[in-house]
């Protein structure tokens, strides 16, 4: 008498049954396992493939000399300071990876009401720019325009009575990116999801002599929980009062992307963003299906930190739900994508050559 799990079953009862083992095979002339027999047909049918150009890598960028301190949320994750931001960039260059993005921890005795700091043309973000651009001038540098690394209150703009001022916010972030396309910066990414802030900088950029530097607009950032390492990591997690939803999306909406998407394009953003990546990739889809622009997608910290994490513990593969994350963004339409794993996921690609 075989012991299964309840009910134990009879032996003699069994060639009443049919059991997989003992069932003809089915008459079936379509069977879509045969493409998946081996590697080689795998690779022969495969739609999407995920290669070194699709990526940007996002660096934190600290005070000091000879700097790396770990971010804890995010494990392989540093705070580098400005000549170790420029030893990673000439990492990415050796991997060809594209482009990079900087973001400041601004030291607190720097961080006002009015998130000053960022209009210093000295500022970590600026030098660091300065510094990458001279040693390695093929690189993509991206800047990140918003005034949370700058502020004391860590919201991206300005405050008045409580409410985010959003035309007054919008004159200060045009100085910002004028400032960092000064530095020699090559995209302009806002992220502060201001109304018109993208027309009103790419005015500014043209009338000052940067007519070729793009805008790279965080066009459906939503407000999420996910951006919770970032904040650790530029130092605002502390800091921040409230939350960010008068300006930042609400996750529960699809159409109202659609129209943040449509604004930013028609006010001149050469390339449009998502973010989050994995809980907004339908969001992707719609935006790539009604634009046909460049379209990214940010795999941001909070994805970074759950795979890091539970690959850390042994809890998951994470070479694999890496990969796996990655193509999936192209699945869904994305162009190119801005992630913390760009140096591993490089280091993989170049491994399948
Ligand atoms: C700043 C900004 C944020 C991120 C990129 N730019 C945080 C926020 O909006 O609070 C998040 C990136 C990440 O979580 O990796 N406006």
């Amino acid at each position: 008498m075989a012991i299964k799990f309840g009910r134990p079953i009879e032996l003699r009862d069994a060639p009443k049954r049919r059991t997989a083992l003992a069932s003809p095979p089915l008459d079936l002339t379509i069977r879509p396992r045969r493409n998946r027999k081996a590697e080689w047909a795998r690779r022969l049918v495969r739609e999407n493939v995920l290669t070194t150009d699709d990526l940007i890598w996002p660096l934190f960028v600290v005070n000091g000399h000879n700097v790396r301190t770990p971010v804890a949320s995010m494990p392989g994750v540093d705070r580098l300071s400005v000549d170790q931001a420029v030893r990673d960039a000439e990492r990415a260059a050796k991997l060809n990876i594209p482009c990079i993005a900087l973001f400041p921890y601004t030291e607190p005795s720097l961080r006002d009401e009015q998130g000053s700091e960022a209009l210093n043309p000295d500022n970590l973000v600026c030098q660091s720019v300065r510094a990458i651009k001279k040693e390695f001038p093929d690189i993509g540098v991206l800047c990140d325009v918003a005034l949370d690394p700058f502020t004391s209150h860590g919201h991206d703009g300005l405050i008045e009575d409580g409410k985010i001022l959003n035309d007054e916010t919008v004159a200060v972030l045009v100085k910002q990116a004028l400032v960092q396309a000064e530095a020699g910066c090559d995209i302009i990414a806002p992220s502060d999801m201001m109304d018109g802030r993208v027309g009103a900088i790419r005015e500014a950029l043209d009338a000052e002599g940067f007519g070729d530097v793009q805008i790279m607009a965080y066009a459906a950032k939503y407000a999420s929980a996910f951006y919770g390492p970032f904040r650790d990591a530029i130092g605002s997690a502390k800091t921040l009062t409230g939350d960010k939803r008068t300006y930042q999306m609400d996750s529960a909406n699809s159409d109202e992307a659609l129209r943040e998407v449509e604004l930013d394009i028609a006010e001149g953003a050469d390339m449009v963003m998502v973010k989050p990546g994995m809980p907004y990739l339908d969001i992707v889809r719609r935006v790539k299906d009604t634009f046909a622009m460049p379209t990214f997608v940010y795999q941001v910290s909070g994805e970074y930190a759950m795979i890091a994490g539970a690959a850390r513990n042994g809890w998951i593969d994470g070479e694999r739900a890496m990969m796996e994350s990655l193509v999936g963004f192209k699945r869904a339409g994305a162009d190119g994508i801005l992630t913390y794993f760009a140096p591993q996921a490089a280091e993989k690609l170049r491994e399948r050559e």
